[in-house]
């Protein structure tokens, strides 16, 4: 891997501490990151080097999933950080800093890669990137690639408007957008899973699926982020991108190579396909709820209009469902349901196909109806695919039930998605990436149903904490002659 400089804005703040420093320390411990590189941290405030490195070990001894230990090899890795104190707005400061980068270039021999990690609020991504071109930090030699972490942008036109700016100073080929369910060691493994088995590929259409089932719920409620949390909601927090980007990879078609370009073009057919909700009829396909008070895993927990920094009167989403349909002869028929929520009763994220069932009835003259064969895939706290199928249980008189196939990967040996990203950022893999074509796909889909949350077209429901959402949610598979399967 070619020698470069990794330039993070937002270096004093959470996701710094808590994801990029512990992954790139992992990184470095396997070997993956280049034998030179330097890393400049950025931040509003002055510190020194030697404070900063210490910041930088603290988070690793409270975060890495290796522990740390002292060793040469720590102080090595911890000697390629500076930290130069910046005002995302002041253009002198980017020239200090383009001083500072290329004196370090020049003392580590590195020929001028440097890749820019915008770990900071929205509002700052446009100003970062122009102020990048304007300073001449992007003029160099070598590649220049730029890591941007979610949202992007607060709807269609917004996040048009965000691209056509960083377009000024980028070419979509040097943009990584981070969607960090991509990073996911089951979302990556669904590729391989769905294209690289013909058994599996052989029943990955509407002649065998009966629907498939997203879910990510989450126990915990808006902690402290009703600032940005409040203006999203579910729809623009999970919705819009984790969970249209699992049903992209979900549903793809197998590609003629698997190559980033190949995938992306097949991401795209997807969302291309999505049938478009009309905003005067998504009350009819999607479900949105709040939480009120209840209980979670045993503790009493407030509802989210007595959260902190949340108005009694806030009428925004924590929980969306939505059916969905891809206008495409492979999917037809098919109906694709995904859910999200906060303070729900479990934290799950999986991805469950529901297979055609028309050997029901068979053995009901032995008083046995077999269920439905389920592929289910376990994205977290677990990662594991398991298959549910029917087969005779000698133990149980050889009765009819239902049997499970399963694999598990052991999560202590597992790299976390943040390790994933950046590594493949620094190779310039931007097949786990978010493209643009698909972000603007992506917001062009929710649009109708955003503004059908704003003007009240849907019922916001009120949901129980610690239960699995609005009942609203169940009719809506109901409807279909369908469940939510849970835990199966
Ligand atoms: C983030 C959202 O993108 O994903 C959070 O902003 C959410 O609200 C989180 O809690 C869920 O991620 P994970 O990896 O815990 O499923």
């Amino acid at each position: 891997m070619e020698s470069m400089t990794f330039v993070l804005f937002g270096a004093t703040g959470d996701l710094a501490k808590r994801k990029i420093y512990p992954a790139l320390y992992n990184l470095y411990l396997d070997g993956k990151l280049p034998s030179t590189f330097s890393i400049i941290g950025l931040g509003r405030r002055e510190l020194r080097d030697d404070a900063f490195q210490s910041q930088v070990e603290q988070s690793l001894n409270q975060f890495s999933r290796r522990s740390v230990i002292q060793s040469p090899d720590l102080n090595t890795f911890l000697s390629a950080f500076r930290y130069h104190p910046l005002n995302v707005t002041h253009p002198d400061d980017y020239r200090k800093l383009l001083h500072l980068v290329q004196s370090r270039e020049n003392e580590l021999n590195i020929r001028g890669n440097r890749l820019f990690y915008l770990s900071v609020s929205p509002e700052f991504f446009d100003v970062i990137a122009l102020q990048i071109k304007e300073s001449g930090l992007g003029d160099t030699e070598g590649w220049k690639r730029l890591i941007i972490e979610k949202p992007f942008g607060r709807d269609l036109q917004s996040a048009r408007l965000l691209n056509a700016k960083l377009n000024e100073a980028f070419e979509e080929n040097e943009i990584y957008r981070i969607d960090h369910y991509l990073g996911k060691t089951m979302v990556q493994n669904l590729e391989t899973l769905v294209l690289a088995n013909p058994v599996i590929q052989a029943v990955w259409n509407n002649r065998h699926i009966a629907n498939v089932q997203i879910t990510a719920s989450e126990t915990v409620g808006v902690e402290e982020r009703a600032g940005y949390y409040d203006r999203a909601g579910a729809i623009r927090d999970m919705m819009q991108n984790h969970m249209l980007q699992v049903l992209m990879m979900t549903a793809m078609h197998l590609p003629s190579q698997i190559t980033p370009s190949h995938i992306k073009d097949e991401k795209r057919k997807i969302i291309k396909a999505l049938q478009p909700v009309h905003k005067s009829e998504a009350a009819l396909s999607v479900v949105r709820g709040q939480y009120a008070s209840g209980s979670v895993n045993g503790n009493a927990v407030a509802g989210y209009l007595q959260e902190p920094g949340i108005e009694a009167s806030s009428r925004n989403d924590t929980f969306v469902a939505a059916r969905l349909w891809i206008d495409d002869p492979k999917w037809e028929g098919v109906p694709f349901y995904i859910r999200t929520g906060k303070r729900m009763s479990e934290k799950s994220t999986r991805i469950v196909v529901e297979f055609k069932n028309p050997t029901k009835e068979l053995y009901v003259t032995r008083n046995a109806i077999t269920s439905p064969n389920l592929l289910v895939i376990e994205i977290s706290p677990n990662e594991r695919v398991s298959l549910q199928f029917n087969g005779k249980n000698a133990e149980n008189d050889g009765n009819i039930e239902s049997l499970e196939l399963s694999f598990k990967a052991d999560q202590n040996k597992q790299p976390e998605a943040y390790e994933r990203l950046i590594h493949d950022a620094l190779e310039g893999d931007a097949t786990f990436f978010a493209h643009w074509n698909e972000v603007e796909l992506s917001w062009q889909w929710v649009q109708p149903i955003l503004e059908a949350f704003e003007e009240n077209l849907i019922r916001l429901h009120a949901y129980e904490a610690g239960s699995n959402g609005p009942e609203a949610s169940d009719q809506l598979l109901e409807e279909d002659g369908f469940e939510w399967w849970l835990d199966p």
